[in-house]
């Protein structure tokens, strides 16, 4: 029975994607153009005095390993920038793409390209970076605030195996993959589409629209991440979370 739900469901959305393949379009965000200044002052997640439990790009707390992290509550390479540079850069910028000469891959290239990061996301609407359009200032401060706080390294997250006993969670299997893909584009501020998956209960009222996007061929319209198809264990996780009932 659910398995007969779930094929009619990529029926559905295959039906519905092969239908707007051509009206594919970016978002434009509201331009928050007006340079480098402090008016991301209020946002929480740049007070690097802040508890790093309520910023979302922080380690997961739940990871007992966080408590020791002496980057706690600062951003860090691994920890918050290179995230966002995955999702929004480096597909055309790393060792063997890499427009313009830029190569954002690594810690030390993205430190070295840091002005050039930061200006190129502000041009103007033709130059801008990403290509696609302006992102969210958020995501802008969060990079302004990594040279701030010493251009910390952090620590690379473990990887991503999965549990071991084939159950997954929002909270321990989900969420950091989000985090770790999506986020940059589809959080709470300036979601790209409107769409937002940044609770628990977002995820789950809008897993259809999740599962049909994410598991297209790289270079299909509609795509997403957008920089191409994930690794197939991600991508897996998600489907058997949804197939497990989706616990929190
Ligand atoms: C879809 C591919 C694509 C993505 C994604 C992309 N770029 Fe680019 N980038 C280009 C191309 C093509 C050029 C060269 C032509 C131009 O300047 O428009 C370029 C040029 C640049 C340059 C040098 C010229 C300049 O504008 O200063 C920088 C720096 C840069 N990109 C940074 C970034 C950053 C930072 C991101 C992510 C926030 C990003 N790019 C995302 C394609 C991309
Ligand atoms: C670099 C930015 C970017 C990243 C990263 C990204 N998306 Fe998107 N997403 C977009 C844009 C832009 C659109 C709107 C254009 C479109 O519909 O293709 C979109 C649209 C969507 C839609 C359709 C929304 C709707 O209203 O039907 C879904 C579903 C989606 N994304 C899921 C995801 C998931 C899941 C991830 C992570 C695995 C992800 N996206 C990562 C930029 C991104």
């Amino acid at each position: 029975m659910k398995k007969l739900a779930f094929a009619s469901l990529f029926i559905f959305l295959f039906s519905n994607l092969t239908s707007c393949t051509t009206d594919y379009y970016y978002p434009v965000e509201e331009p928050e153009m007006s340079g480098i200044s402090d008016d991301s002052a209020d946002d929480p997640a740049d007070d690097p005095m802040d508890d790093p439990a309520t910023d979302q790009n922080d380690p997961d707390p739940s990871d007992p390993a966080s408590d020791a992290d002496p980057d706690a509550g600062y951003i860090t390479y691994y920890g918050d920038v290179e995230p966002i540079l995955k999702q929004l850069c480096v597909a055309c910028h790393n060792t063997t793409v890499h427009e313009d000469g830029v190569d954002l891959s690594t810690y030390d290239k993205a430190k070295y390209s840091f002005n050039d990061i930061i200006e190129s996301m502000q041009e103007d609407e033709d130059d801008i970076m990403p290509p696609s359009g302006p992102v969210d200032y958020s995501i802008i401060a969060t990079i302004l605030d990594w040279k701030d706080d010493g251009f910390r390294e952090g620590q690379v997250s473990a990887p991503d195996t999965g549990n071991t006993d084939g159950t997954y969670t929002y909270t321990a299997d989900i969420k950091p993959l989000i985090d770790q893909e999506c986020i940059v584009c589809h959080g709470a501020t300036g979601a790209a589409a409107g769409f937002d998956i940044s609770s628990y209960d977002k995820t789950v009222s809008q897993i259809d629209a999740i599962i049909g996007r994410i598991d297209l061929q790289t270079g299909q319209a509609g795509i997403m991440p957008t920089a191409g198809r994930m690794e197939e264990i991600k991508i897996q996780k998600f489907i058997d979370w949804y197939t497990q009932g989706m616990p929190e």
